[in-house]
This record gives C-alpha cells, sequence and structure tokens, in this order.
C-alpha cells in the first residue's frame, strides 16, 4: 500500500453548501493537460536558506521557471469556469478579489487540481511525492485584478501552506503588467528589509517569463516570498493557484489557520483544517494497521506514534489560538 497514492482520493466531496456554476465542462485530462517540465529550478540554497529548515521540508526545489501545465483547450475550458466563479470574489487584507473554495462550484476545478497525472508531475519536478491539501479553500484559490488599475495583485508574502502553484488561466502577454515575482532572499531577510523601512533591493527580484496561458510556477510557497504586480492599463488577469502538502510523513504539516481566518470565514477554515489533519494521520495511523513492522523495538513504535500526537497536538493549539493574528505581509513595491 502506497500511503502517498494520489489516485485514493480520499476525502469527501462534501463542501459548506455551495451552488454549483451553471455549466461546468467534464475535466478531461488527455484533452485538458499538456504537461511540461521546466527549463530551470532555484534551490533552497540559492535562496539564502540553511541546515535550519532541512527538518521542515524533503526537498532542496524552491521555485521553478515557468512550465506549461494546460492544452489549449485546456486554457479555454479553465477560462470559462473561473469567468464562473467571479461572481464569488471575496477580499481580505492582502488580496482585493480572490475567489475560494472554487472547487465546491465546480467539479471540473477539483477534478483538475486533485488529478492523479497532474500531481504525480508535479511531484517528480519537486523531487518528492505530494498531496492535494484536503482543504478545499486552499487547494484552488483564484486570484481576479483588482478594479483598481495600479493596485497589487498581491503584496510581498509567504504562503499559508508548503507547496503551490501560481498558473495563469488568462494571457499574461495580453497586459501590461500583473507580473508575478519572487524574492531571492529568505522570509527572515524581507521581514528585516521590511521592518527597517530600508529600499527594496528591486535587484534581488525575479520575475519568470510567462510564456502564455496555462503554464505556471511551482514552488515552496512558505518559505518564496513572492508579490503579484499590479496591472499598469486596465485588462484581464486571472491566476489559479493550486496547493498541496508533503506526502513523507517526517516532515511536519505546516498550515498557518490564523492568517487563513482572513481568508475564509474561521468556521470553515477551522472544518477544512480539521480534515486535512485527521486525513494525514489517519494515514499514518492506517500504517500501524495495515503495515506492522514486527521487527521494530517499542521505541520505534512509540516514535510512530508520537509522530500523529505531536501532529495533532499542534493542530489542537492553533485551532484555540488561531483567532486574532494579524494578516502578515511585507508590503508592495
Ligand atoms: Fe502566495
Amino acid at each position: 500500500m502506497h500511503h502517498y497514492d494520489v489516485n485514493l482520493h480520499l476525502h469527501p466531496l462534501i463542501g459548506p453548501g455551495y451552488e454549483p456554476i451553471q455549466d461546468d465542462p467534464v475535466f478531461d485530462p488527455a484533452r485538458h493537460l499538456a504537461l511540461e517540465k521546466p527549463a530551470s529550478t532555484l534551490s533552497l540554497t540559492d535562496l539564502g536558506y540553511g541546515e535550519e529548515i532541512a527538518a521542515t521540508t524533503p526537498t532542496q526545489v524552491a521555485a521553478t521557471s515557468c512550465f506549461r501545465v494546460l492544452s489549449d483547450e485546456g486554457v479555454e475550458t479553465m477560462l470559462h469556469v473561473c469567468k464562473q466563479l467571479e461572481a464569488f470574489t471575496t477580499s481580505n487584507p492582502r488580496v482585493a478579489r480572490n475567489t475560494r473554495g472554487g472547487v465546491y462550484r465546480s467539479k471540473f476545478l477539483r477534478d483538475f487540481s486533485m488529478c492523479p497525472e497532474y500531481i504525480e508531475h508535479l511531484s517528480g519536478i519537486m523531487e518528492t511525492p505530494l498531496l492535494p491539501l484536503a482543504m478545499g479553500h486552499q487547494i484552488a484559490h483564484l486570484n481576479y485584478q483588482p478594479l483598481t488599475v495600479g493596485k497589487n495583485i498581491d503584496k510581498w508574502h509567504y504562503d499559508t501552506l508548503q507547496v503551490d502553484t501560481v498558473m495563469f488561466v488568462t494571457d499574461p502577454k495580453s497586459v501590461e503588467g500583473g507580473e508575478f515575482q519572487y524574492f531571492k532572499g529568505t522570509r527572515k531577510e524581507m521581514g528585516e528589509i521590511y521592518a527597517s523601512g530600508k529600499s527594496f533591493p528591486h535587484n534581488r527580484i525575479e520575475s519568470p517569463d510567462m510564456p502564455g496561458p496555462g503554464y505556471s510556477v511551482l514552488m515552496q510557497g512558505n518559505y518564496v516570498v513572492h508579490q503579484a504586480k499590479g496591472l499598469r492599463k486596465e485588462g484581464e488577469r486571472i491566476t489559479l493557484v493550486n496547493g498541496f502538502s508533503y506526502a513523507d510523513q517526517h516532515i511536519p504539516d505546516y498550515t498557518a489557520l490564523g492568517q487563513l481566518f482572513h481568508a475564509d470565514p474561521p468556521n470553515i477554515a477551522s472544518a477544512e483544517y480539521a480534515r486535512h489533519i485527521a486525513l494525514r494521520c489517519s494515514r499514518q495511523l492506517e500504517q500501524f494497521i495495515n503495515e506492522p513492522r514486527f521487527s521494530d523495538s517499542p521505541k520505534k513504535h512509540a516514535q510512530g506514534l508520537s509522530l500523529v500526537q505531536t501532529e495533532l497536538n499542534k493542530a489542537i493549539e492553533q485551532l484555540n489560538n488561531a483567532d486574532g493574528e494579524e494578516m502578515r505581509h511585507f508590503g508592495e513595491s
């Protein structure tokens, strides 16, 4: 049994009762995907991270150049879905217009975001197996351009999850501005620059070339500080952010629940977080049931169970204390 088998679809399609979109096409990987590999990647070392984060990530791959994900037909169909989901945008202190939980309104979006072929492809690029998050509002987040020209789509920040893609649904070449950018440095460095009020080191910003719609960047979103620039002229810009976590059970979960409370109603974020953690822990416990290790020492068994206990304890602590956190970001430039 592969505990990280993405084909298992272990969590059910039960959302908070959102109405489905009117015209929801059927997702067909054979027609809608056109998966390619990125030409280059940046490592965590390239960004300045060292041993201090080794226990929190199973891979050195930090961020990729843009690579193709969707076919032309896939782009057209995804745009059709995203245009319908634009009716459900909300705002938070970082993003003027985003739609969260679109997977509960569109099976196309959900089937794409959880497609085993797609996730296995991303796992290959990331050099470690990935799992789709069981948090419906995190697994497929949509950003729409603000209604004010010039206003950033999203400020400098790092993510509330471990791994994500940023895919252009609209054509990035058809608008002026709207670049996705990341900082070639660490979270700590960015925090110090922001707190000191020093001028921003523009020579350390990377704007990966976005060849067209249906192309993505893949990154460790909780370590790569990034932003999305505003449009300099009126136009349409839609991006889709898919979220993942590591299948490697030795890597602790990273979900910034207090930050999510700014994006989603706390009861919804909490229900999804509890499901996400329960799924992770149940996968680990299933191994004890299905693959008993008769040769392991008592201490080894205790270690395995204690991993689950630690994860549950952390989750309980977050659920009890997440309320009232300020939203973190590093402004815009
Ligand atoms: Fe982000």
